[in-house]
Formats: structure tokens, C-alpha cells, sequence
């Protein structure tokens, strides 16, 4: 009778802890686990926890370990150019799809659907020239509400494409953009409220080149041949061949074993033995990733997010979180035809860079300077906004995203000094790419300290680890109400967002 008892405090008591532990981190696992669920290849167990200091069991982020690809080597594909619906002296007109289709990635024929812009997945480049007014016709063939966000464009907010507008399936809507910052890589991607992630998983995500005259001159410049994009992406495919978005989320960042470049999967790209520039994209939905070549090369990084850096920055490796930007320049002038040189994130190759032939005088990089620069004054700190929590309780200065609630307002013209904290929790926390709409920004310190020379330049997403506190100047300069959120964006979907008025 006594050992009864005792039994059932004991029992009592487990399922009271099993309990606790399902209420504090439940929304952290990814359920794959807790179903024992082995419908994908590749589940590396708790694996590789990159960015947060989590130990042990219950962590945060990414659980899933990228993997090296077994499919044989493809062409890299290169997004088309976007050509002009028409131009007039100080217009262009293009008109922008998003659409449903299928895209096959893998050599045993196995289709996926997909969504894509003007096609079946991600999106063509459009270029956007400095000092034009560029009209795009935004074009929604899905079967939901979407919307059409220029990320890092310094535009007014009604043209910003935000949750706030909307376009519903069938419908049409007209944008107006006056290209008024520098050239620079910058791009595309839905932002419904509810269904960004979503999205942007199965496939909807476009290139922006603000392009201006002369500031090209010594900078290899011939898309798709001496100046590449490359879009990253990690992708969790179910054994059929497609993404399965709901059975793949995860809460706290939804994360794949399978890199993806410009759409496909083992990329190869033929190259000269000259100057390559390539724009790193990280349109992941929340893997942070650290690019590198094979041989451990060098490279140099000219751009960040907005535009050129104040000088050339000599690197053996890049770190890029979600919708950070990159420009490098790779010399394969020293290489032998026929060398293969991989790039890849997080050490797994992403695309395989092959050596062909003519050897082409190396660019000269003297007189590469940024166009223009922000006046920083002081950098006493204006205001300080918190980033906390994990999983589905994510909070900016404690609060979660409320479409009816004006989180900071400020005037039109003002350079403000923000400082940005990502408050550590229990489990150490995880990294939080922080993105203010609208702007271009400067990052003036991390931790005290001046940032690295790569990130001296203009940015509009900082990745601000745990416990870390970075200070950003920003001017701001287009009117309207403006997202400020974690591009990490299933955080995003799970209210890590708050809105910025900037009033006349
Ligand atoms: Cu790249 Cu609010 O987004
Ligand atoms: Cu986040």
C-alpha cells in the first residue's frame, strides 16, 4: 500500500516536470523530434547550433545540420535581367508576376512546386538606375494575398510593400520608386502578414541592382559572366521532392540540410582566369552562414548591404545572416585551367567555381570608394530597443507585433542613434538579424567597440548576437509607417516586429 504511494507521487511528480518541460520548450523542437519522425533524409540529431550559446538538449535555432549533396553537379543558373515594359528619358516600366509553378531539383526527375517571380522559382534581376522613376506593375497569380517588399530601398512606406499593402490573388497594384541612393545589390520578397515565411520557402525572392552611371568603370560588371549573383538558401525536402513548409517549421527559425543556389542544388560555374565578382545573397529563411572558399583563399569585399565599402576589404571568410548582403571579388587570375574552387557556407560547398582558359588582367581597385556617407555627429544613444525570447514568444522591447500600435515616431530628417540589445535568456538565446525598412544604415559600434572595416559600410540588416549590444546611426529620410523586425522570419511571423512613423 506505502510503495503504491509512493509510486504515484513519483509518477506524479515526472509528469509534472515532462510537463513543465513541454510548456518551456516545446515550441523550441522541432516536432520532427518529438514525433521521432524520419520522413526526410538527413535529420543529424540535435546538431549544429550555430550563433547562440546553447548547450545540451533544449536549444534554440537551427537544429538541423547542413549537409553535403550527393546530386550531380548543375549549371548555376543565373536570374534573367528583367527587361523593361517600356523607358521613357526618366522612367522605366516593368511589370513584376508572382506565380505558381514547379521546379525540378533533383536528377531523378521528381518535381517540386514552387513559386517564383515572372517564372517557377525566385525571381529575375531588375535593374533599378539611380536618378529614375521605375513603375513596377506588381502582379499577384497566387492563390493568396501577397505583397511586393523592396528590401533596402530608401522609398516611401506606401510604396514599401509591407503587410500594409496588400495585394490580393488576382489583383494588380502599380508601384512607384524614385531610385535616389547608391548603386547597390538590394532585393526582393513578400511580406504578408502571416505568410512571409512561407513564401518566401517556396521560392518567392528577387534581385535588386540599383545600377549608376560610371560607378562601375573598374569593377568587373558583365552580368551573369565576370559579375554573378548568388542567392543562398537551405531547404528541407520531404523524400518525394517537395517542401512541405508546415511539416518543416520550426518556431524558431526554419532551417533545411540542403543548400540551394539561385534555385538548384551542386551549382558549377565556369570562370576565367581574371576577376570575379559575386553577390552573396542570404535569402534563407533563418541559417546564419559564413561563406569561405575551399583552399581557404582570400577574397576582397567591396559592398555590404546599401553600397560599396569606404575602401576594399581583404577576408578568408564572410558572415551573412538573413537578407544580409555581400559583394566580393574572387582572382582566379593564379589559377590553373581546369582548377575547381568551391564556395561554400558553413563549410559545405554551395556552388564549384571551374577554371576555364584566357587569363584576363586583374581589376585595379585604387579609387574604389563609397559615393556618399552619413554624417554621424555624436553617437549618444537616442533610443534602445531590446530583442528577447525564442520560439513563438520573441519581443522587441517586450512587445509583439501590433499592426494598430506605432512603436517610435520620429521626424523626417532627424539622424537618430539607436542602440540594439539582444538580451540573453536561459538557453544562451541565438543571434537576431535586425532589419529597419526604408533606411540604410550605419553600424558606429558593437560592443563598444568599432565594427570590423566589411561592415563599415551602409547596411540595413546588423546581426546582433546574444548579450550583444550594437549601436547603428540612421537617418531618416522617407515618410510613412516602416517595419523595424528580425529577419530571422518565422521570428518575424511570431511578432518580433514593431512599426516606426517618420513624420514631415
Ligand atoms: Cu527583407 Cu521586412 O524584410
Ligand atoms: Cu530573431
Amino acid at each position: 500500500m506505502e510503495s503504491k504511494i509512493k509510486w504515484y507521487i513519483l509518477g506524479g511528480f515526472t509528469v509534472g516536470i515532462l510537463l513543465i518541460l513541454i510548456l518551456l520548450f516545446g515550441t523550441n523542437l522541432n516536432h520532427r523530434f518529438m514525433m521521432g519522425d524520419n520522413s526526410t533524409g538527413n535529420m543529424n540529431g540535435m546538431g549544429n547550433m550555430h550563433g547562440n550559446g546553447g548547450n545540451g538538449m533544449m536549444r534554440h535555432g537551427a537544429n538541423i545540420d547542413l549537409a553535403t549533396s550527393s546530386e550531380p553537379p548543375k549549371p548555376l543558373p543565373i536570374p534573367p535581367e528583367l527587361k523593361p515594359d517600356r523607358e521613357t528619358e526618366g522612367a522605366v516600366y516593368y511589370t513584376v508576376r508572382a506565380e505558381q509553378g514547379e521546379t525540378q531539383f533533383f536528377a531523378n526527375g521528381k518535381r517540386t512546386p514552387t513559386l517564383g517571380y515572372n517564372g517557377n522559382l525566385l525571381g529575375p534581376m531588375i535593374k533599378l538606375p539611380k536618378g529614375k522613376t521605375v513603375y513596377i506593375d506588381t502582379v499577384n497569380r497566387l492563390a493568396e494575398p501577397t505583397t511586393f517588399h523592396w528590401h533596402g530601398l530608401k522609398i516611401p512606406s506606401k510604396e514599401d510593400g509591407g503587410p500594409h499593402q496588400p495585394v490580393k490573388q488576382g489583383e494588380q497594384r502599380r508601384v512607384r520608386l524614385d531610385i535616389e541612393q547608391e548603386a547597390a545589390t538590394l532585393w526582393f520578397h513578400p511580406h504578408p502578414m502571416g505568410s512571409t515565411a512561407k513564401q518566401v520557402y517556396q521560392g518567392l525572392a528577387g534581385l535588386l541592382y540599383v545600377t549608376e552611371e560610371g560607378s562601375e568603370i573598374d569593377l568587373p560588371h558583365e552580368y551573369g559572366v565576370d559579375d554573378i549573383p548568388i542567392i543562398v538558401q537551405d531547404r528541407l525536402f520531404e523524400r518525394d521532392g517537395t517542401l512541405n513548409y508546415d511539416n518543416s517549421m520550426n518556431a524558431d527559425g526554419t532551417v533545411g540540410d540542403t543548400l540551394i543556389a539561385n534555385g538548384a542544388i551542386n551549382t558549377e560555374f565556369d570562370v576565367e582566369r581574371s576577376l570575379m565578382r559575386v553577390r552573396l545573397v542570404n535569402g534563407s529563411n533563418a541559417r546564419n552562414f559564413e561563406f569561405s572558399l575551399s583552399g581557404g583563399e582570400t577574397f576582397t569585399q567591396i559592398a555590404s548591404d546599401g553600397g560599396l565599402l569606404e575602401e576594399p576589404v581583404s577576408l578568408d571568410r564572410v558572415a551573412l545572416s538573413p537578407g544580409e548582403r555581400a559583394e566580393i571579388l574572387i582572382d582566379f587570375s593564379k589559377n590553373e585551367v581546369g582548377d575547381e574552387i568551391e564556395l561554400q557556407a558553413n563549410g559545405i560547398p554551395v556552388n564549384t567555381f571551374v577554371i576555364k582558359g584566357l587569363e584576363k588582367s586583374a581589376a585595379d581597385l585604387e579609387g574604389l570608394k563609397e559615393k556618399s556617407s552619413l554624417n554621424r555627429k555624436s553617437s549618444e544613444v537616442d533610443r534602445r530597443l531590446t530583442l528577447f525570447g525564442m520560439g513563438n514568444m520573441v519581443t522587441i522591447d517586450g512587445k509583439r507585433f501590433d499592426p494598430d500600435r506605432i512603436d517610435i515616431e520620429v521626424k523626417r530628417g532627424v539622424t537618430e542613434v539607436w542602440e540594439i540589445y539582444n538580451e540573453k535568456d536561459m538557453m544562451g538565446g541565438m543571434t537576431h538579424p535586425f532589419h529597419i525598412h526604408g533606411v540604410q544604415f550605419r553600424i558606429l559600434e558593437r560592443d563598444g567597440k568599432v565594427p570590423s572595416a566589411n561592415e563599415k559600410g551602409w547596411k540595413d540588416t546588423v546581426a546582433v548576437t546574444p548579450g550583444e549590444r550594437v549601436k547603428i546611426a540612421i537617418e531618416f529620410n522617407e515618410e510613412g509607417t516602416f517595419m523595424y523586425h528580425c529577419h530571422n522570419l518565422e521570428h518575424e511571423e511570431n511578432g518580433m516586429m514593431g512599426q516606426l512613423k517618420v513624420t514631415p
